[in-house]
């Protein structure tokens, strides 16, 4: 008897070091605050298109190259990124994967932000620098779900690898990452503090000819 698990979805998470952690985050909450009060563009988009929140999603996505505190956070999200693409086994051929957008997210209380994907990326996630109790998940669903008909669901007690769910709520100093393919969301904030955070894309870089 042989039973293989085939297809698995492997999400990556990883906590910044503590020292790095108090030195980075405060300022880096600062920084976010400042860009956002900067950005007249983004909290005008964000009034149409994020409601309850700011995002510089349609507006900075070019933060590492904007501040020194991005730039060093850039630098370690990089390593880390190096490593689950080892662990995913991707084969890039002469290519490498570079870090296209990194924007900033802050949500207010009822904000959420429903499954959705990053197409035309590679490798995509979250850096989390203010998490409220109360403040949300970040949920996950199995990418398969469209494809089940007769699937029946999976007892409560399934183990992990056999959820169409998964969820969790985030550290603050905590990265999370995953393939851009992957359908995800923000639960919605039912705290009256903000939660903050920083969302990047990795895309897929051909080898220069
Ligand atoms: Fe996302």
């Amino acid at each position: 008897m042989s039973l293989q698990t085939l297809f698995p979805t492997q999400i990556y998470r990883s906590l910044l070091p503590l020292a790095f952690r108090k030195r980075w985050i405060p300022s880096l909450v600062k920084e976010t605050k400042l860009f956002r009060d900067l950005d007249d563009e983004g909290r005008a988009w964000s009034r149409e298109h994020y409601y309850g929140g700011y995002t510089s999603y349609s507006s900075i996505t070019d933060l590492a190259f904007r501040s020194s505190g991005f730039a060093d956070l850039k630098q370690w999200i990089d390593r880390e990124v190096k490593k689950y693409a080892s662990s995913l086994e991707l084969d890039l051929g002469a290519g490498r994967l570079e870090m296209s957008a990194l924007w900033l997210n802050t949500m207010g209380q009822g904000c959420h932000h429903s499954f959705h994907l990053h197409p035309l990326s590679t490798i995509s996630g979250t850096f989390y620098l203010q998490v409220p109790k109360g403040s949300g998940e970040f949920k996950i669903e199995d990418p398969r779900l469209s494809s089940f008909m007769a699937s029946p669901p999976r007892k409560k007690t399934a183990k992990l690898a056999n959820l169409r769910f998964f969820s969790f709520i985030p550290r603050v100093g905590e990265m999370v990452l995953f393939e851009s393919w992957l359908k995800h969301e923000v639960t919605a904030n039912q705290s009256t503090s903000e939660r903050i955070s920083v969302s990047f894309n990795y895309d897929w870089i051909p080898a220069r000819a």
